[in-house]
C-alpha cells in the first residue's frame, strides 16, 4: 500500500504502529479531526521574517495558499525555513543560499508531506527553494511573493533598485545634497514585494515560470495586486493535484526546460546572478549547464524586454504588457514546446492559450529586438580560464572592444580606501580591477559594479570597464565583467594582475586577457599565498565545498555529479 500523508517518514522508535499513533496524537493536539488527518498533506515552506522586507506579504499568501489546499481536499501545514533578505545579510546573501537550500531539502524530506508549496522571492530564496526541492524529490510548486510597485518623488518615478544606484551615483557626483538623498531614500521601496526592475528576484521569478516550476502567468503580478492572491489560492489547489499525480521536479526540470529557462533569462536582459542560480538549479537535476552552452544559446536569443536596468520600464509594466506568456510567445520558434509544467500541460498547450494582447513598448517582437543577440555572454581567456560573465546589453558598447591600463584594488577594503582618493592615478580609459571578491575571497559580494572614482565622475565619466571575481546586483548596469574564475583567492590568474598591466576585452571574440605571458603569470602566482580557511561552522563547510560560479556556486557534495 502506498504510504502517504501523516504516515510518511515516521519518527523511528523501533515500532511503526507506535510512531504513527504518537504522531496522530500530537497532530490532534492542534485540533485536527480524523477526517482532516486522512487528507494528502501539502507542506507550505515560508521564508518571511523581520529581516525580509520583500516577503512582508507572506502571511496573507499563506492564508490564500491554505484556502486553495483545503478547497481541493488537502491538509495545508506551514513550515518556516531560513529567510534571506538581500540587504540584511553579511557578508552576502549568496553565502547562505546553499544553507537555505539544505534547510529546505532536509525539511521537505524529513516531514510527512505529499507535496510542497515554496513561497519565496527575494533574490536567493527562490533558487535556494528550488535547489532544495529538486534534491528532495517530492512534488513541488513555487509561488513568488511578486514585485514591488514603483513610487514617485517630486515628479520622478522611482523603483528599487536601479534607481537607487542611479541616484546614488548622482549624489556621489555632487548633483544632490545630503538632505535630498535622504528624502529620496524614503521613496525608493514603498510597497511589499521584490525589487521593481528586472533584477535577480524578477529574473528568477520569470525563469522559474519558464522552467515550469510555477503556475503559468504567476511570475509578474505585483505583490500587492489581487491577482497575486488568486495565484496563491490556485497554487495551493494545484499542489493537492501534484500530490495525487506524483508529478516530481525531475519530470519538469529537464535539459529542454533548462534551455527554455535560459532563453527567457537572456530575452529578459536578466540578471547575471541568474546564470549562477540556473546553473545550480540545473545541477540539482543532474543537468550540466556549461558557459560554452550558455554562449551557444545566447548567440541566437534576442533581448526583448524593455525593463530597467537594460531598458526603461518596471515589473508592473511588464505584467500589464503580457508578462512571461507574451515573451514565451515571441520566443516560441526557439523553445522546446513539449516540456511540461507544474500545471500539467505542455508549453505548446500553454502558448496556444496565451492572449494576443502585448504592449510593444515593453515587450518587443522578435523582429524588432532591443539587442539582436548576446545580451549576456561568457568570456574566456588567460584572465578567466574557467570563464567570466558580461551583461553586454547593459554596457556602453564602446567599452566592449577595448584595451586599457589596469588600476588594481587588492580587495574590497583597498577599493573603499582608495577609489575616491584625489591622488588616485586613474583615467577614463583605464580598467578598474578588483581582486579577492570571489566566492571564497569575500562571499562573492555584489561589488563588481565598482564605483566610478569621484574625480572621474566630476569630469562626466559614467561608465568604465570594470573586472572582478565578484557579482553584480541584477539591478545594476555598466561595462562590468564579473564572476572571473578561478577566483583570485584560490590563485586564479586575476591574482597576478598589477597596476599598469594592459587588459583587453573583446565581446566579438568573447575574450578577456591580460597582456602577460603564461610564464610571467606563473612566476607572479608562485608568490601567491592562499589565505587561511575558516576553522569552524558553516563558514568552514562553505570554504571547503563551494564550487566556482561556472558550476553555480553550489556545494560539490549537493550536486548530482558530486554524489557520484
Ligand atoms: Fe529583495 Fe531586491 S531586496 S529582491
Amino acid at each position: 500500500m502506498e504510504i502517504r500523508g501523516l504516515a510518511r517518514g515516521l519518527t523511528n522508535y523501533g515500532d511503526r504502529e507506535f510512531s504513527l499513533y504518537l504522531r496522530r496524537a500530537f497532530a490532534k493536539s492542534m485540533g485536527f479531526s480524523d477526517a482532516m488527518l486522512e487528507r494528502p498533506i501539502v507542506g507550505i515552506a515560508t521564508a518571511g521574517g523581520g529581516f525580509n522586507n520583500c516577503h512582508r506579504t507572506t502571511p496573507e499568501l499563506l492564508t490564500a495558499v491554505s484556502r486553495g489546499v483545503l478547497a481541493a481536499g488537502g491538509l495545508p501545514l506551514e513550515f518556516p525555513t531560513i529567510s534571506l533578505g538581500e540587504p540584511f545579510l553579511s557578508p552576502t546573501s549568496l553565502v547562505f543560499r546553499n544553507l537555505m537550500a539544505m534547510d529546505v531539502e532536509e525539511m521537505i524530506r524529513a516531514q510527512p508531506m505529499d507535496s510542497v508549496v515554496l513561497i519565496g522571492g527575494c533574490d536567493k530564496t527562490l533558487p535556494a527553494q528550488l535547489m532544495g526541492a529538486i534534491s528532495a524529490g517530492k512534488p513541488a510548486i513555487s509561488l513568488v511573493v511578486g514585485p514591488m510597485m514603483t513610487g514617485s518623488f517630486q515628479g520622478t518615478r522611482l523603483g528599487a533598485c536601479t534607481d537607487c544606484r542611479a541616484w546614488w551615483a548622482r549624489y556621489r557626483a555632487g548633483e544632490l545634497d545630503d538632505a535630498r538623498i535622504r528624502e529620496l531614500e524614503s521613496n525608493l521601496a514603498t510597497t511589499a514585494g521584490t525589487c521593481a526592475v528586472m533584477g535577480t528576484a524578477s529574473t528568477m521569478a520569470c525563469v522559474t515560470e519558464a522552467l515550469g516550476m510555477s503556475l503559468p502567468g504567476s511570475a509578474t503580478p505585483p505583490a500587492v495586486h489581487a491577482e497575486r492572491l488568486r495565484f496563491a489560492e490556485a497554487t495551493g489547489a494545484r499542489a493537492v493535484t501534484l500530490a495525487h499525480e506524483a508529478l516530481t521536479p525531475d519530470r519538469i526540470v529537464t535539459e529542454q526546460s533548462v534551455d527554455n529557462a535560459l532563453r527567457v533569462l537572456l530575452a529578459l536582459g536578466g540578471s547575471t546572478n541568474g546564470a549562477i542560480h540556473l546553473t545550480a538549479i540545473a545541477g540539482r537535476a543532474g543537468i550540466p549547464l556549461t558557459l560554452e552552452h550558455f554562449n551557444e544559446i545566447s548567440s541566437d536569443t534576442p533581448v526583448l524586454v524593455n525593463l530597467k536596468p537594460v531598458g526603461e520600464h518596471y515589473m508592473e509594466q511588464f505584467h500589464a504588457a503580457g508578462g512571461v506568456g507574451a515573451l514565451l510567445r515571441e520566443l516560441a520558434p526557439l523553445l522546446h514546446a513539449e516540456t511540461i509544467s507544474v500545471a500539467g500541460e505542455t508549453l505548446g498547450e500553454r502558448l496556444a492559450r496565451v492572449p494576443a494582447y502585448v504592449d510593444r513598448a515593453v515587450i518587443r517582437s522578435a523582429g524588432e529586438p532591443i539587442v539582436a543577440r548576446e545580451g549576456l555572454v561568457a568570456l574566456f581567456g588567460n584572465l578567466a580560464p574557467n570563464g567570466a560573465i558580461l551583461k553586454a546589453a547593459a554596457a556602453d558598447a564602446r567599452l566592449l572592444e577595448h584595451e586599457g591600463r589596469a588600476v588594481v584594488f587588492r580587495d574590497l577594503a583597498d577599493m573603499a580606501a582608495r577609489i575616491d582618493a584625489p591622488d588616485l592615478d586613474v583615467e577614463p580609459d583605464d580598467v578598474l580591477v578588483l581582486q579577492n571578491a570571489g566566492p571564497i575571497g569575500a562571499g562573492m559580494p555584489e561589488a563588481g559594479y565598482l564605483p566610478i572614482p569621484k574625480k572621474l565622475l566630476a569630469r562626466g565619466v559614467r561608465d568604465m570597464l570594470r573586472i572582478s571575481d565578484a557579482r553584480m546586483s541584477g539591478t545594476a548596469y555598466g561595462a562590468v565583467v564579473l564572476h572571473i574564475s578561478p577566483e583570485s583567492a584560490v590563485g586564479g590568474p586575476l591574482a597576478a594582475v598589477r597596476t599598469g598591466d594592459r587588459i583587453r576585452i573583446s565581446l566579438r571574440e568573447k575574450r578577456l586577457e591580460v597582456a602577460l605571458s603564461d610564464a610571467e603569470i606563473a612566476a607572479r602566482l608562485a608568490e601567491f599565498v592562499r589565505p587561511a580557511p575558516p576553522r569552524r561552522g558553516y563558514a568552514k563547510l562553505y570554504a571547503e565545498h563551494i564550487l566556482g560560479p561556472e558550476r553555480g556556486c553550489d556545494f560539490d557534495f549537493l550536486t548530482v555529479e558530486g554524489q557520484g
